[in-house]
């Protein structure tokens, strides 16, 4: 079946991040909307029916995970990662920023220290901060828009015996970089060898473009199972991020029951009944669409990176190995963040990410969000190259 990623959705007053908050985050109500880390396309049919078909039931008491849910997952991991895991290595949580803030509760003390690698997904900030544990930054290397990681700094900061975790993003959101074997390895055996836990959040694991190959970093070797707490989710891959339903894979049954006496301490082992049919549906029937949505995704990125050279060679990027969010170096242009921003917004009526909100390595940039449809992406490209005829 040939799904249509072209059909544009009025997601207007629909209670949407993306569209209904416009006014408050930007100013502006009428920006395109190519921010938040969700999906302009819609719902495959497999996953729609599915929850109609509970929702026409009329009672909606409390649900259990039955085993079709976990064995969805366990197939899942199985076709498209190659990665065995089992159903008592998996755990709850309702979405991954919550997942990883009750792994790091379970785990570490206030005044602990954790490990995040900037410029990167801004909740791993208030994350650490809010509970009162330390950021430690482990800055990315920049070249040429490419993206490496410093392990002299790393080594540092996870030797210091305060350093309890590291927080990665693979693949990394915003730079877009699929972490290669060498690299996860390095991670694990500093990690390894210092004592330190590796919360691995891979919840844009599924989405991985052409020629790459996302690897679970606990799929790496016993070494990597035993100190990989793993976070994954079918909100990203399937747009779901509605149904606050995720789950976490931890092998090492020490590391579990600590996490799962956190989350029934703060009884939040529940989730909601529609969350996790959607999952299952998901899971299931998923492989096609998938397939189809990472060709439509990865034509919109090389049509961006086309439109740009063409039009604004002054923007550059480096094509994502995975994600639908390009991060855009506009450093030439020579604006402040805040100048930046405004330009978007006031010159280009877009509504981006501004670079600087995932931490240092972040000023100059802005992340742009290409899951939607072609011709939203086209309209939004001719609005900003319209924005530098007159700048
Ligand atoms: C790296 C990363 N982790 C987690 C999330 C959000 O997870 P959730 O909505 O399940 O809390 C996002 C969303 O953009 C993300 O990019």
């Amino acid at each position: 079946m040939k799904y249509n990623f072209d059909l544009i959705i009025d997601r207007e007053n629909t209670s949407c991040v993306k569209y209904d908050l416009r006014k408050e985050y930007f100013g502006k109500a009428d920006v395109i909307p190519l921010w938040v880390a969700d999906m302009d396309f819609e719902t495959p049919d497999f996953i729609r029916q599915a929850i109609i078909k509970r929702a026409e039931h009329p009672i909606y008491g409390y649900g259990i995970k039955s085993d079709s849910w976990y064995q969805s997952i366990i197939n899942w991991l199985d076709d498209r990662h190659r990665w065995s895991v089992a159903k008592n290595q998996i755990s709850f949580s309702p979405g991954v920023v919550p997942g990883f803030t009750f792994a790091m509760l379970a785990l570490t003390e206030p005044g602990d220290q954790i490990v995040v690698q900037p410029p990167v997904y801004f909740p791993f900030f208030n994350s650490v901060t809010d509970n009162g544990r330390i950021l430690l930054h482990n800055e990315l290397i920049e070249n040429n828009n490419y993206y490496t990681i410093d392990f002299d700094d790393l080594e540092e900061k996870l030797r210091h015996p305060k350093t309890k975790i590291l927080i990665l993003s693979s693949p990394h959101n915003p730079v877009g970089r699929v972490w290669k074997k060498g690299e996860l390895e390095r991670m694990v055996d500093l990690c390894y060898a210092n004592g330190a836990v590796l919360l691995s959040d891979e919840i844009h694991g599924d989405l991985i473009l052409s020629g790459q190959t996302h690897i679970p970093t606990a799929s790496l070797s016993p070494k990597a199972q035993e100190i990989t707490v793993t976070f994954m989710a079918p909100s990203k891959t399937f747009n779901l991020a509605g149904m606050a339903t995720s789950f976490l894979v931890i092998q090492n049954p020490e590391l579990k029951a600590k996490y799962d006496e956190m989350l029934n301490a703060l009884h939040l082992n529940g989730g909601n009944i529609f969350g996790a049919l959607a999952l299952e549906a998901a899971y299931e029937n998923g492989g096609d669409w998938l397939d189809q949505l990472l060709n439509y995704i990865e034509e919109n990125v090389d049509f961006t990176q086309d439109f740009l050279r063409k039009n604004i060679p002054r923007i550059s990027f480096q094509k994502p190995e995975a994600t639908y969010l390009l991060w855009l170096n506009c450093k030439s242009l020579q604006l402040s963040d805040e100048e930046l921003r405004s330009f978007f917004v006031e010159k280009a009526n877009l509504g981006l990410n501004g670079g600087i909100v995932f931490g240092p390595g972040g000023s100059g940039y802005m992340r742009l969000n290409v899951a939607c449809p072609r011709a939203i992406l086209k309209q939004a490209l001719q609005n900003l190259s319209e924005a530098f005829r007159d700048h």
